[in-house]
């Protein structure tokens, strides 16, 4: 940006977005090829998108690639996974194939209920006040489902109510939870109306004052199940598999090791989110909170040795994905990713999605205790690194081969061996 530009642009929202492309032209000072960037056209319409956000500027396009060899609870599947990361997919690929011949991944799910808080603060007696609001139960049933009758003719509505106690350095606050089965929605507009037309009541009944009314991503009333079987011939023998539960005793032991353990789950899980068009935030914060619900950080999977000796992987954790509503319903390739994967209930998408993270998984923590990471990765981002000094067509290929060769995937080594290959011809 230029140095005495300015970032207030007045009505930039309600511009076209070749107008907003011109004045972040003109304020960011872009050249015309990265304005021309920004308008090309993908398979997001320029119109859908204007409509999804705030202030459009561009699409951003992120490869698609399909995990095969997924056998789910029976039934093979072709899994769409939007990630920018080398690898992931075929990680998933060689992980799932290890364990097809042994049944693949069984899933199942806790329930389809998302929670949302109603907070109320400056209560003079939170014990009754709790006890005062859990007398309403069928009071808060009846305005809750009034705020969705459509969600209620689909077999879902409210649940359950909760009312919490929460110890904060202010004091003790009153947290109703209304518990909420969103069906195939992910739920988050339903329940955060549910939250916002309930505050009246909660603060009329409890005393003191409603403060915040929206769903909690800690849905662990939603969650996903996955556990797969690999025999000790499909995966090295017994070395590699009591290295693997090593691996995993470790990130069950240490946050550190946890928080690249589960990333590496996430890598799998987050592509599937995304790419069926559901809020990856959404699902990693779930998890994240879900693996350290016991007060300290730990593995989202577990890892064992069964009777016979395979390698037993099982993972839990929350999902709260939609097929209707938000992008899922408008992004067509969301819909397209949803028409590969053939799911008709959220509850289908969320179990395929933690078979993905197991598989994630496996194949990260068997790459870590066998060859390394960077063996199975650096072929993969040898490509990128090709692509970024500039490679086309097949010279792509030809110089990734090169610099895996050389073991030495760098840019300068990659700027001097593309040169060298364009003067050899
Ligand atoms: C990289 O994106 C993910 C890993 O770091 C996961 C792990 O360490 O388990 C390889």
């Amino acid at each position: 940006m230029a140095q005495d530009a300015s970032s207030r642009i007045s009505g930039f929202h309600k511009m076209s977005p070749d107008e907003r492309r011109d004045t972040v032209q003109r304020v960011a000072g872009l050249d015309a090829a990265a304005v021309g960037q920004l308008g090309k056209p993908g398979n997001l319409e320029g119109h859908v998108a204007d409509h999804m956000i705030e202030n459009m500027v561009a699409t951003f396009a992120i490869p698609v690639g399909i995990a095969t060899n997924m056998r789910v609870d029976g039934r093979d599947v072709l899994v769409p996974m939007a990630t920018e990361e080398s690898s992931v997919v075929a990680a998933v690929c060689n992980s799932a194939r290890q364990c097809y011949e042994a049944g693949g991944f069984t899933t199942s799910v806790s329930g389809g209920e998302m929670i949302a808080q109603v907070q109320l603060v400056d209560v003079s007696d939170p014990q009754a006040a709790r006890i005062r609001i859990l007398e309403r139960k069928a009071e808060v049933a009846a305005l809750c489902d009034a705020c969705d009758p459509m969600l209620v003719r689909l077999g879902g509505g409210f649940r359950d109510l909760e009312v919490r106690i929460v110890a904060a350095e202010s004091g003790a606050m009153v947290v109703t939870h209304l518990i909420v089965d969103t069906r195939d929605a992910m739920g988050a507009n339903t329940v955060n109306t549910m939250a916002e037309r309930l505050a009246p009541f909660i603060e009329e009944w409890g005393g003191g004052k409603v403060s915040l009314r929206i769903l909690s991503n800690l849905a662990d009333r939603r969650l996903a199940r996955a556990r797969a079987t690999w025999p000790l011939a499909a995966i090295g023998g017994a070395g590699v598999r009591d290295s693997m539960i090593a691996a995993y005793r470790f990130a069950a032991a240490d946050p550190y090791r946890a928080a690249t353990h589960n990333k590496g789950v996430m890598n799998g899980v987050s592509a599937v989110v995304l790419a069926t068009g559901n809020d990856t935030r959404a699902v990693e914060a779930g998890a994240h909170a879900y693996a350290a619900r016991d007060g300290r950080y730990t593995s989202l999977t577990t890892w064992e040795a069964a009777a016979d000796g395979s390698l037993v992987g099982a993972i839990e954790l929350p999902m709260a994905v939609g097929l209707v509503g938000g992008a899922t319903k408008i992004h067509p390739t969301a819909q397209a990713c949803l028409a590969i994967l053939g799911v008709d209930t959220a509850a289908g998408l969320a179990r395929v999605i933690a078979a993905v993270g197991l598989a994630q998984n496996f194949g990260a923590m068997k790459a870590l205790v066998t060859v390394g990471i960077q063996q199975g990765h650096m072929g993969l981002h040898a490509n990128n690194v090709a692509i970024a000094v500039g490679a086309v067509g097949d010279e792509v290929g030809a110089l990734a081969a090169i610099l895996v060769e050389r073991r030495q995937v760098r840019q300068d080594v990659a700027a001097a061996e593309l040169d060298r290959l364009r003067t050899r011809g």
